[in-house]
Protein backbone atom coordinates (compact mmCIF):
# COMPACT_ATOMS: atom_id res chain seq x y z
CA UNK A 1 0.00 0.00 0.00
CA UNK A 2 0.74 3.93 -0.51
CA UNK A 3 2.34 4.27 3.34
CA UNK A 4 4.26 0.76 3.29
CA UNK A 5 5.54 2.22 -0.55
CA UNK A 6 6.44 5.65 1.15
CA UNK A 7 8.47 4.08 4.35
CA UNK A 8 10.73 1.96 1.74
CA UNK A 9 11.42 4.56 -0.42
CA UNK A 10 12.29 6.45 2.91
CA UNK A 11 14.63 4.04 3.66
CA UNK A 12 16.03 3.84 0.37
CA UNK A 13 16.80 7.38 0.07
CA UNK A 14 18.21 7.53 3.54
CA UNK A 15 20.34 4.32 2.69
CA UNK A 16 21.53 5.98 -0.42
CA UNK A 17 23.66 8.30 1.03
CA UNK A 18 24.82 6.91 3.69
CA UNK A 19 26.59 4.28 1.38
CA UNK A 20 27.53 7.54 -0.91
CA UNK A 21 28.96 8.45 2.44
CA UNK A 22 31.23 5.69 2.59
CA UNK A 23 31.72 5.50 -1.08
CA UNK A 24 33.24 9.38 -0.24
CA UNK A 25 35.39 8.60 2.81
CA UNK A 26 36.96 6.42 1.00
CA UNK A 27 37.94 9.10 -1.56
CA UNK A 28 38.58 11.82 1.18
CA UNK A 29 40.94 9.17 2.52
CA UNK A 30 42.95 8.72 -0.96
CA UNK A 31 42.75 12.55 -1.65
CA UNK A 32 44.45 13.75 2.15
CA UNK A 33 47.11 10.56 2.15
CA UNK A 34 50.71 10.86 0.27
CA UNK A 35 51.76 8.37 -1.85
CA UNK A 36 50.36 4.70 -2.14
CA UNK A 37 47.84 5.98 0.02
CA UNK A 38 46.29 7.55 -2.70
CA UNK A 39 45.96 4.97 -5.40
CA UNK A 40 43.64 2.28 -4.55
CA UNK A 41 44.11 -1.41 -5.10
CA UNK A 42 41.52 -3.22 -6.78
CA UNK A 43 40.87 -7.04 -8.07
CA UNK A 44 40.08 -8.40 -11.51
CA UNK A 45 37.08 -10.17 -11.87
CA UNK A 46 35.94 -11.37 -14.97
CA UNK A 47 38.34 -9.42 -17.19
CA UNK A 48 41.02 -7.04 -16.34
CA UNK A 49 39.02 -4.25 -17.02
CA UNK A 50 36.11 -5.48 -15.21
CA UNK A 51 37.42 -4.53 -11.21
CA UNK A 52 36.48 -4.73 -7.60
CA UNK A 53 37.73 -2.65 -4.59
CA UNK A 54 37.26 -3.37 -0.82
CA UNK A 55 34.99 -0.49 -0.99
CA UNK A 56 32.50 -2.14 -3.15
CA UNK A 57 32.69 -5.15 -0.90
CA UNK A 58 31.97 -3.28 2.02
CA UNK A 59 29.41 -0.99 0.90
CA UNK A 60 27.77 -4.00 -0.44
CA UNK A 61 27.51 -5.71 2.62
CA UNK A 62 26.31 -2.31 4.61
CA UNK A 63 23.47 -1.94 2.25
CA UNK A 64 22.62 -6.23 2.12
CA UNK A 65 22.79 -6.07 6.38
CA UNK A 66 20.43 -3.07 6.75
CA UNK A 67 18.51 -4.05 3.87
CA UNK A 68 18.34 -7.90 5.74
CA UNK A 69 17.75 -5.61 9.21
CA UNK A 70 14.41 -3.91 8.16
CA UNK A 71 13.11 -6.03 5.38
CA UNK A 72 14.16 -9.57 6.14
CA UNK A 73 11.60 -11.44 3.86
CA UNK A 74 12.93 -8.81 0.69
CA UNK A 75 15.45 -10.62 -1.60
CA UNK A 76 18.40 -9.09 -2.42
CA UNK A 77 20.25 -8.92 -5.91
CA UNK A 78 23.84 -7.25 -5.69
CA UNK A 79 26.63 -7.27 -7.82
CA UNK A 80 29.53 -8.11 -5.80
CA UNK A 81 27.42 -10.84 -4.35
CA UNK A 82 26.31 -12.41 -7.78
CA UNK A 83 29.78 -12.10 -9.14
CA UNK A 84 31.36 -14.36 -5.49
CA UNK A 85 29.61 -16.97 -7.05
CA UNK A 86 25.76 -16.69 -7.07
CA UNK A 87 23.87 -18.64 -9.42
CA UNK A 88 22.08 -17.56 -12.07
CA UNK A 89 18.32 -18.48 -10.54
CA UNK A 90 19.25 -15.96 -8.39
CA UNK A 91 18.25 -13.07 -10.81
CA UNK A 92 14.75 -10.65 -10.99
CA UNK A 93 12.00 -12.71 -10.76
CA UNK A 94 8.69 -11.47 -9.64
CA UNK A 95 8.91 -11.26 -5.84
CA UNK A 96 10.00 -8.32 -3.93
CA UNK A 97 13.83 -7.72 -4.66
CA UNK A 98 16.34 -5.10 -3.44
CA UNK A 99 19.35 -4.62 -6.93
CA UNK A 100 22.10 -3.13 -6.04
CA UNK A 101 25.49 -2.02 -7.27
CA UNK A 102 26.98 -0.66 -4.45
CA UNK A 103 29.96 1.43 -6.51
CA UNK A 104 28.58 1.66 -10.34
CA UNK A 105 31.58 3.93 -11.90
CA UNK A 106 34.20 1.45 -10.26
CA UNK A 107 36.90 2.27 -12.84
CA UNK A 108 35.99 6.03 -12.55
CA UNK A 109 36.69 5.36 -8.78
CA UNK A 110 39.82 3.71 -8.72
CA UNK A 111 41.01 6.73 -11.20
CA UNK A 112 39.12 9.49 -8.76
CA UNK A 113 36.74 10.63 -11.93
CA UNK A 114 33.76 11.95 -10.42
CA UNK A 115 31.36 9.57 -11.91
CA UNK A 116 30.52 6.91 -9.60
CA UNK A 117 27.76 6.27 -7.77
CA UNK A 118 25.54 4.09 -5.49
CA UNK A 119 23.03 2.49 -7.62
CA UNK A 120 19.74 1.14 -5.60
CA UNK A 121 16.65 -0.04 -6.85
CA UNK A 122 13.46 -1.93 -5.51
CA UNK A 123 11.74 -3.88 -7.54
CA UNK A 124 8.01 -5.69 -7.34
CA UNK A 125 6.72 -8.14 -10.31
CA UNK A 126 10.32 -7.74 -11.93
CA UNK A 127 9.76 -3.74 -12.38
CA UNK A 128 12.07 -1.45 -10.78
CA UNK A 129 9.74 0.92 -8.67
CA UNK A 130 11.92 2.36 -6.41
CA UNK A 131 15.26 3.96 -7.56
CA UNK A 132 18.15 5.93 -5.65
CA UNK A 133 21.31 7.06 -7.60
CA UNK A 134 23.51 8.64 -4.93
CA UNK A 135 26.55 10.53 -6.68
CA UNK A 136 28.63 11.89 -3.34
CA UNK A 137 31.56 13.29 -5.01
CA UNK A 138 29.16 15.29 -7.41
CA UNK A 139 26.55 15.86 -4.56
CA UNK A 140 23.72 14.78 -6.86
CA UNK A 141 21.11 12.27 -4.94
CA UNK A 142 18.40 11.48 -7.22
CA UNK A 143 15.68 9.25 -6.73
CA UNK A 144 12.17 8.27 -7.56
CA UNK A 145 9.11 6.61 -6.60
CA UNK A 146 6.55 4.71 -8.51
CA UNK A 147 3.68 7.33 -9.33
CA UNK A 148 5.32 10.32 -7.29
CA UNK A 149 7.57 12.01 -9.71
CA UNK A 150 11.15 12.07 -10.31
CA UNK A 151 14.07 14.20 -8.30
CA UNK A 152 17.45 15.33 -7.97
CA UNK A 153 18.05 16.29 -4.42
CA UNK A 154 14.69 15.71 -3.30
CA UNK A 155 13.65 19.56 -4.45
CA UNK A 156 14.14 19.74 -8.61
CA UNK A 157 11.76 17.45 -10.34
CA UNK A 158 12.87 15.44 -13.33
CA UNK A 159 13.49 16.34 -16.16
CA UNK A 160 15.34 19.78 -15.58
CA UNK A 161 15.08 20.20 -19.26
CA UNK A 162 12.20 20.02 -20.38
CA UNK A 163 12.74 19.89 -24.09
CA UNK A 164 9.88 20.24 -26.22
CA UNK A 165 11.25 18.43 -29.54
CA UNK A 166 10.92 14.92 -29.49
CA UNK A 167 14.18 13.54 -29.67
CA UNK A 168 13.90 10.15 -31.87
CA UNK A 169 13.10 9.80 -34.65
CA UNK A 170 12.10 12.39 -36.99
CA UNK A 171 14.11 15.26 -34.94
CA UNK A 172 17.34 12.60 -33.95
CA UNK A 173 20.04 12.09 -33.91
CA UNK A 174 20.44 15.65 -35.48
CA UNK A 175 21.49 18.31 -32.48
CA UNK A 176 21.60 15.70 -29.99
CA UNK A 177 23.27 14.29 -27.80
CA UNK A 178 24.47 10.71 -27.64
CA UNK A 179 25.84 8.70 -24.79
CA UNK A 180 27.33 4.92 -24.94
CA UNK A 181 29.11 2.85 -22.68
CA UNK A 182 32.00 0.76 -23.42
CA UNK A 183 31.11 -1.97 -21.21
CA UNK A 184 33.80 -4.79 -20.39
CA UNK A 185 34.04 -6.73 -23.64
CA UNK A 186 36.63 -5.97 -25.57
CA UNK A 187 35.82 -8.57 -28.57
CA UNK A 188 35.79 -7.07 -31.82
CA UNK A 189 32.33 -9.14 -33.07
CA UNK A 190 29.67 -7.34 -35.26
CA UNK A 191 27.45 -6.45 -32.93
CA UNK A 192 29.60 -5.30 -30.11
CA UNK A 193 32.40 -3.09 -31.67
CA UNK A 194 31.40 0.10 -30.14
CA UNK A 195 33.23 2.46 -32.55
CA UNK A 196 31.47 0.95 -35.28
CA UNK A 197 28.09 1.78 -33.67
CA UNK A 198 28.90 5.34 -32.61
CA UNK A 199 30.04 5.67 -36.03
CA UNK A 200 26.73 4.46 -37.58
CA UNK A 201 25.08 6.23 -35.25
CA UNK A 202 27.03 10.19 -36.04
CA UNK A 203 26.50 9.58 -39.43
CA UNK A 204 22.62 8.23 -39.90
CA UNK A 205 22.41 11.96 -38.75
CA UNK A 206 25.32 13.86 -41.50
CA UNK A 207 23.28 11.35 -43.70
CA UNK A 208 20.17 12.48 -43.09
CA UNK A 209 20.88 16.22 -42.62
CA UNK A 210 23.46 16.96 -44.81
CA UNK A 211 27.29 16.16 -44.10
CA UNK A 212 28.47 19.05 -42.19
CA UNK A 213 25.27 21.31 -43.07
CA UNK A 214 23.43 23.82 -41.00
CA UNK A 215 22.21 22.13 -37.59
CA UNK A 216 21.93 18.59 -39.06
CA UNK A 217 24.52 16.90 -36.88
CA UNK A 218 25.07 15.13 -33.41
CA UNK A 219 26.16 17.76 -30.68
CA UNK A 220 27.96 15.74 -28.99
CA UNK A 221 29.25 12.00 -27.81
CA UNK A 222 29.91 10.93 -24.34
CA UNK A 223 30.94 8.01 -22.17
CA UNK A 224 30.60 8.64 -18.60
CA UNK A 225 31.76 4.98 -17.64
CA UNK A 226 28.85 5.01 -15.39
CA UNK A 227 25.73 3.12 -17.18
CA UNK A 228 23.41 4.54 -13.85
CA UNK A 229 24.66 7.92 -14.11
CA UNK A 230 24.21 7.92 -17.99
CA UNK A 231 20.61 7.49 -17.05
CA UNK A 232 20.33 9.38 -14.40
CA UNK A 233 21.62 12.44 -17.02
CA UNK A 234 19.12 11.34 -19.70
CA UNK A 235 16.24 11.49 -17.07
CA UNK A 236 17.61 15.03 -16.02
CA UNK A 237 17.34 15.44 -19.88
CA UNK A 238 21.00 16.46 -20.79
CA UNK A 239 21.61 13.20 -22.52
CA UNK A 240 18.98 12.46 -25.71
CA UNK A 241 19.56 9.07 -26.28
CA UNK A 242 22.05 5.97 -24.67
CA UNK A 243 23.21 2.91 -25.57
CA UNK A 244 24.98 -0.10 -23.83
CA UNK A 245 25.12 -4.05 -25.04
CA UNK A 246 26.16 -6.16 -22.13
CA UNK A 247 24.36 -4.88 -19.60
CA UNK A 248 23.74 -6.32 -15.72
CA UNK A 249 20.60 -5.96 -13.85
CA UNK A 250 22.64 -3.67 -11.05
CA UNK A 251 24.07 -1.62 -13.87
CA UNK A 252 20.28 -0.33 -15.06
CA UNK A 253 17.91 -1.09 -12.37
CA UNK A 254 17.67 1.97 -10.42
CA UNK A 255 18.22 4.15 -13.78
CA UNK A 256 15.38 3.10 -15.49
CA UNK A 257 13.03 3.54 -12.27
CA UNK A 258 14.91 7.15 -12.41
CA UNK A 259 14.30 7.76 -16.30
CA UNK A 260 10.81 6.09 -16.71
CA UNK A 261 9.40 7.76 -13.47
CA UNK A 262 10.39 11.06 -14.95
CA UNK A 263 9.14 10.01 -18.30
CA UNK A 264 11.81 8.41 -20.53
CA UNK A 265 11.76 5.80 -22.28
CA UNK A 266 14.35 2.61 -21.74
CA UNK A 267 13.73 0.02 -24.67
CA UNK A 268 15.75 -3.32 -25.43
CA UNK A 269 14.17 -3.01 -29.58
CA UNK A 270 16.81 -2.22 -31.89
CA UNK A 271 16.75 -0.14 -33.92
CA UNK A 272 14.40 1.96 -31.49
CA UNK A 273 10.92 2.88 -32.66
CA UNK A 274 8.98 5.83 -32.69
CA UNK A 275 8.77 7.10 -28.72
CA UNK A 276 5.63 9.23 -30.02
CA UNK A 277 3.57 6.19 -30.48
CA UNK A 278 2.16 3.97 -27.62
CA UNK A 279 3.12 0.50 -28.13
CA UNK A 280 6.70 0.87 -27.71
CA UNK A 281 8.13 -2.28 -25.76
CA UNK A 282 9.63 -1.38 -22.42
CA UNK A 283 13.05 -2.97 -21.61
CA UNK A 284 12.03 -5.74 -18.81
CA UNK A 285 14.75 -6.52 -16.28
CA UNK A 286 17.33 -9.49 -18.04
CA UNK A 287 17.70 -8.30 -21.26
CA UNK A 288 21.35 -7.20 -21.77
CA UNK A 289 20.66 -4.45 -24.73
CA UNK A 290 19.25 -1.43 -23.30
CA UNK A 291 18.54 1.77 -25.13
CA UNK A 292 17.29 4.80 -23.42
CA UNK A 293 15.84 7.79 -24.41
CA UNK A 294 15.21 10.85 -23.00
CA UNK A 295 11.43 12.31 -21.74
CA UNK A 296 9.92 14.01 -24.44
CA UNK A 297 9.20 17.34 -22.00
CA UNK A 298 6.42 19.73 -22.92
CA UNK A 299 5.70 21.97 -26.05
CA UNK A 300 5.08 25.10 -23.87
CA UNK A 301 8.70 25.08 -22.16
CA UNK A 302 10.97 28.13 -21.95
CA UNK A 303 13.99 25.70 -21.38
CA UNK A 304 14.06 23.86 -24.50
CA UNK A 305 16.69 23.17 -26.84
CA UNK A 306 17.11 26.40 -29.60
CA UNK A 307 18.16 25.65 -32.98
CA UNK A 308 19.82 29.07 -33.93
C1 LIG B 1 29.99 -0.87 -15.16
C2 LIG B 1 29.79 0.55 -15.58
C3 LIG B 1 30.20 0.72 -17.03
C4 LIG B 1 29.42 -0.16 -17.94
C5 LIG B 1 29.50 -1.61 -17.49
C6 LIG B 1 29.13 -1.74 -16.03
P1 LIG B 1 30.68 -1.27 -12.57
O1 LIG B 1 29.61 -1.10 -13.82
O2 LIG B 1 28.46 0.95 -15.43
O3 LIG B 1 30.00 2.02 -17.46
O4 LIG B 1 29.90 -0.05 -19.25
O5 LIG B 1 28.60 -2.37 -18.29
O6 LIG B 1 29.24 -3.08 -15.63
O7 LIG B 1 31.49 -2.48 -12.83
O8 LIG B 1 31.49 -0.05 -12.54
O9 LIG B 1 29.80 -1.43 -11.39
Amino acid sequence: NDQELQEIYDFAVQLGKDAGEMLMNACRRRMQGSGATTSVSYVEKASSVDLVTKTDNDVEQFIHTSIAQKYPSHKFIGEETYSAGASRDYLVDDSPTWIVDPLDGTVNFTHLFPMFCVSIAFAVGGIPIIGIIDAPFLRQTFSSCRGRGAWLNGTQRLPLIRDPVPPLPENAPSGCTFACEWGKDRRDTPDGNLIRKVDSFVNMAAERNGRGGKGGMVHGVRSLGSATMDLAYTAMGSFDIWWEGGCWEWDVAAGMAVLEEAGGLVTIANPPPDPTTADIPRAKLGGRLYLAIRPAGDSDSETGRQSQ
